[in-house]
C-alpha cells in the first residue's frame, strides 16, 4: 500500500494493474472498476495509440501502453485478449511476465452457427495453457463469468456477482481475492486449483446461453458461504 499527495490531498494507490488487450470491452471494463477501487491501470495493446484512446474516459488512474509496457510498470497483470490470440500473446511476454500475477480471464470458446460451444483445450483448458507457456508466473483464473457490458455500465454501482479463483499459488489467489474484493459488488471465491479452471471456462457457455435467452447479463454466485 503506498500513500501518494496531490496537491495537498491524500489519495491511496493499492498497487499498478496490467492489462492485456486492455483495448477491449473486458479489459477496459475490468480497468474502470479497478481504478475506481484505487488502482492504477495500463491498458496493454498491440498500438499504443489505440490503448491511450482507450483509456479516455476511464478516469485518472488509467492510461494507455504498448503490450510491454503494460507489463512491466504492473505486479499483477491480467490477460483479457480472445482465445485465438492467447498462445501467442502469452509466448511473446514470457520474460516480461516472469514473478508476477498472472490473471486469466479467457474463455476458450467458438460460436457454431451461433451457438457457444467450450473449445477442447490440450493442456486442459485456457489457464492451464499460461501456466505451462509461463513456468516463471503465478498463474490465477479469475473475472471469467463476469460481463463486460456491466463493467463498463457507470449506472451499475454494485455489480452484485461472485467470481470464482483458480490457481496453484495460494498466496497469489489470495491477493487477486483481495483485488477482486475491493470492487464494490464483487467477491472472490477460491474454488480449486489450475486444473480445476476447464470446468470454470466452459460454464461461460451456460451464462451467454441465459444472457441471449433472457436478454440479460448473467453472473454467478455461490451460496452457503
Ligand atoms: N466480453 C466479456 O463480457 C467477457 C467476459 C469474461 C471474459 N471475457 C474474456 O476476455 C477476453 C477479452 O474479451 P473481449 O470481449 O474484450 O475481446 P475483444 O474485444 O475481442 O479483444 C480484446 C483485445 O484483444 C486484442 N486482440 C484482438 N485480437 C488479437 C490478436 N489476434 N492478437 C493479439 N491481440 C488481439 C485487441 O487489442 P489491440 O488490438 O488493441 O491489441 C482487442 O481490443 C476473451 O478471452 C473473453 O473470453 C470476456
Amino acid at each position: 500500500l503506498q500513500v501518494v499527495h496531490h496537491n495537498q490531498q491524500v489519495t491511496t494507490t493499492l498497487g499498478t494493474v496490467g492489462i492485456l488487450g486492455g483495448t477491449g470491452a473486458q479489459g477496459r471494463g475490468l480497468a474502470f472498476r479497478l481504478a475506481k477501487a484505487g488502482y492504477d491501470v495500463i491498458l496493454g495493446s498491440r498500438d499504443q495509440e489505440r490503448a491511450r484512446q482507450a483509456a479516455e474516459g476511464l478516469g485518472d488512474r488509467v492510461t494507455g501502453s504498448t503490450l510491454r509496457g503494460a507489463v512491466e510498470g504492473a505486479a499483477i497483470v491480467i490477460v483479457a485478449v480472445p482465445w485465438d490470440a492467447h498462445a501467442q500473446t502469452l509466448t511473446d511476454l514470457r520474460e516480461e511476465l516472469e514473478g508476477r500475477i498472472v490473471v486469466d480471464c479467457v474463455n476458450p470458446l467458438a460460436f457454431i452457427d451461433r451457438a457457444p460451444v467450450a473449445l477442447k483445450v490440450d493442456e486442459g483448458s485456457a489457464c492451464q495453457q499460461a501456466a505451462v507457456l509461463l513456468p516463471g508466473s503465478r498463474v490465477v483464473g479469475a473475472f471469467h463469468h463476469v460481463a463486460a457490458p456491466l463493467l463498463l455500465d457507470e449506472s451499475v454501482t454494485e455489480l452484485n456477482t461472485d467470481v470464482m479463483v483458480v490457481g496453484d499459488d495460494v498466496p497469489a489467489c489470495e491477493e487477486v481475492v483481495q483485488m477482486i474484493d475491493s470492487i464494490p459488488g464483487l467477491r472472490g471465491v477460491r474454488c480449486g486449483t489450475l486444473a480445476d479452471a476447464g470446468q470454470v471456462e466452459a460454464l461461460t457457455v451456460n451464462l451467454i446461453r441465459i444472457n441471449r435467452r433472457l436478454k440479460v447479463h448473467a453472473g454467478i454466485r455461490i451460496t452457503g458461504l
